[in-house]
């Protein structure tokens, strides 16, 4: 990333791969190291984006692949724009749960939009900004399920897909992480929180020199 003196991180996985767990762990971390963090999401890390949320998490009807992804980058441009670029600007460590990642995977490889249009729509949206790191918490979505299923959590449109769904997700995400090794850290999702967030921490400390 090129616009400012931060570092920016983001978090991609399924859902219930233990992405908000990591997320702690490595700000905690973060702040005892001295750094200032920011931490933040999509979709939701705005005013904008929050009502974008409700939207594509919460609605009860369909709504249209297409009209999916644009809610998505719409909800990523005004995050970017008002939310990252200036945290980086003053020399912040954004930690982000879920970016473009999630959207090539999601509706790309989810809901069989064309992932490589589904990328440049973001990378559009975002005026190309690309995170210095991704990490993704890789699982099963059968793992994922049974952790899941014992959380207590509200509906949410998109984890109430199918298995199948969640199995062309999970390798999209993975040929992602394989098509750009030097942007991606790829850490099993079934070990212990503390494995991975040692793994995690390792990555980042040679980030941070
Ligand atoms: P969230 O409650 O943040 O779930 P999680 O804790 O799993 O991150 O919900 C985000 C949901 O939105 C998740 O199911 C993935 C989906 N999503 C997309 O489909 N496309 C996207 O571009 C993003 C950012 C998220």
């Amino acid at each position: 990333m090129t616009s400012g003196p931060g570092v920016w991180i983001t978090l991609e996985g399924g859902d219930g791969s233990g992405k908000t767990t990591q997320s702690d762990l490595l700000a905690a971390w973060l702040s005892s190291e001295g750094r200032t963090v920011l931490r933040t999401r999509e979709p939701g890390g705005s005013e904008v984006g929050n009502l974008i949320r409700d939207i594509v998490l919460h609605h009860r009807g369909d709504i249209a692949p297409r009209a999916e992804a644009l809610l998505y980058a719409a909800d990523r441009a005004h995050h970017v724009a008002t939310v990252v670029r200036p945290a980086l600007a003053r020399g912040e460590v954004v930690l982000q749960d879920r970016y473009l990642d999630s959207s090539v995977a999601y509706q790309g490889a989810g809901r069989v939009l064309d992932a490589g249009e589904v990328r440049d729509l973001s990378l559009w949206a975002a005026e190309g900004a690309l995170p210095d790191l991704t990490v993704l918490l890789d699982l099963a979505p059968e793992a994922a399920r049974v952790r899941l299923d014992s959380a207590d959590k509200p509906f949410d449109r998109l984890e109430a897909e199918k298995t199948e769904f969640h199995a062309r997700v999970r390798d999209a995400y993975l040929a992602l992480a394989a098509a750009e090794p030097e942007r991606f850290l790829v850490v099993d999702a079934d070990a212990s929180p503390q494995v991975i967030a040692e793994q995690i921490r390792a990555r980042v400390q040679e980030l941070l020199g």
